[in-house]
């Protein structure tokens, strides 16, 4: 039988083409997580490509009839993939099309809060620009300065290049807060420029920090309040990862006292949601989840989705498997 696609929001193409080709195709603008629930249990569709936003869990799992899952995204945190896998249910990402796109607003994040461009914007649009001046809107200074990264992964390395190319001193932790060893292979042309260091050490003499980590039980809160007090006052936190990895509330206070120079963030604790307090705090330059917003990186992550979805539904292993 032919086969009955689900996309929960409008993505780009190619993905409604490739999806239209090998069968019908559904695509709404947006599901609550009751119509979700409710057509993902109907038994009208045999593969559901959803955002990050459309939360999978072993409850909605067990009961569902469908037999894959094609996440319009590289994070699957919204899956409870082991749970999907028991009860007979591929799942699927889009690895590495979104690398550079992501690495770039890790980039931009970093340069934003460490040289104050949400404050110095609202200045100039507020009509206070009345001249140049030697002590107007200074930032902290960028090269010569050490990141830290945080997971140093296909993402991570891709900020790792971009960093070195503006003079940065880059460590990284490779599995905080705890590590694992990464040999000169896995780092390939970065053996040798970058050095690896235990966690406390990053959060102790990074000037920036930069969160490339998948979010687990551990990436939890990985960054609370002891980590944002032992970090340097004159330091910038990155986040384009997964906002639970920051205790949001925590980093509101440290920012407002000051404890820490700045805060770029594209990821939220419970977004749409922000902690109180956040978006009045000038040291915080704020994006709305736009880290893999470039026209190509979207369009390679709706080619990836639509054909993992394709073999999903022919009952063949996606080429973008995510594995239990
Ligand atoms: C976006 O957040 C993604 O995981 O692709
Ligand atoms: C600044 O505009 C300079 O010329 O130094």
């Amino acid at each position: 039988s032919t086969p009955r696609f689900l996309v929960t929001r409008e993505i780009p193409e190619p993905g409604p083409s490739i999806l239209k080709e090998a069968g019908d195709v559904v695509i709404k603008d947006g599901m609550s997580a009751d119509e979700l629930r409710e057509a993902v249990t109907s038994g009208e569709y045999d593969v559901v490509l959803p955002q990050v936003s459309d939360k999978f869990d072993a409850e909605l799992l067990s009961q569902a009839k469908i037999r894959g899952i094609a996440n319009y995204a590289v994070g699957y945190n919204n899956i409870d993939v082991p749970a999907a896998a028991e009860n007979g249910i591929a799942v699927g990402n889009t690895p590495d099309v979104l690398n550079d796109a992501t690495a770039n607003t890790a980039m931009l994040l970093l340069l934003g809060a460490a040289r104050r461009a949400h404050e110095a914007s609202e200045y100039l649009r507020e009509g206070r620009f009345t001249g140049i001046g030697p002590n107007l809107l200074v930032g902290q200074d960028i090269t010569g300065a050490t990141l830290g990264i945080a997971g140093m992964g296909r993402i991570g390395k891709a900020v790792a290049q971009r960093a070195l190319g503006f003079g940065m001193k880059v460590i990284f932790t490779q599995r905080p807060p705890h590590d694992r060893p990464v040999s000169d292979d896995e780092l390939g042309d970065l053996a040798g420029r970058v050095t690896q260091v235990p966690w406390d050490e990053l959060v102790e003499t990074s000037d920036f920090i930069s969160l490339h980590v998948p979010l687990t039980e551990e990436t939890t809160h990985l960054i609370d309040r002891k980590v944002l007090r032992r970090m340097k006052s004159t330091a910038v936190l990155v986040n384009t990862a997964r906002g639970p990895v920051v205790d949001e509330n925590a980093l509101v206070r440290a920012l407002r006292d000051r404890e820490i120079f700045a805060a770029g963030l594209d990821v939220y604790e419970n977004e749409p949601e922000m902690a109180d307090g956040l978006v009045e705090l000038p040291n915080a330059f704020l994006l709305p989840h736009v880290g893999s917003a470039e026209g190509g990186s979207r369009a390679g992550m709706a080619r990836k989705a639509a054909e993992n979805a394709v073999a999903m539904a022919r009952g063949e292993t996606p080429p973008y498997e995510v594995k239990p």
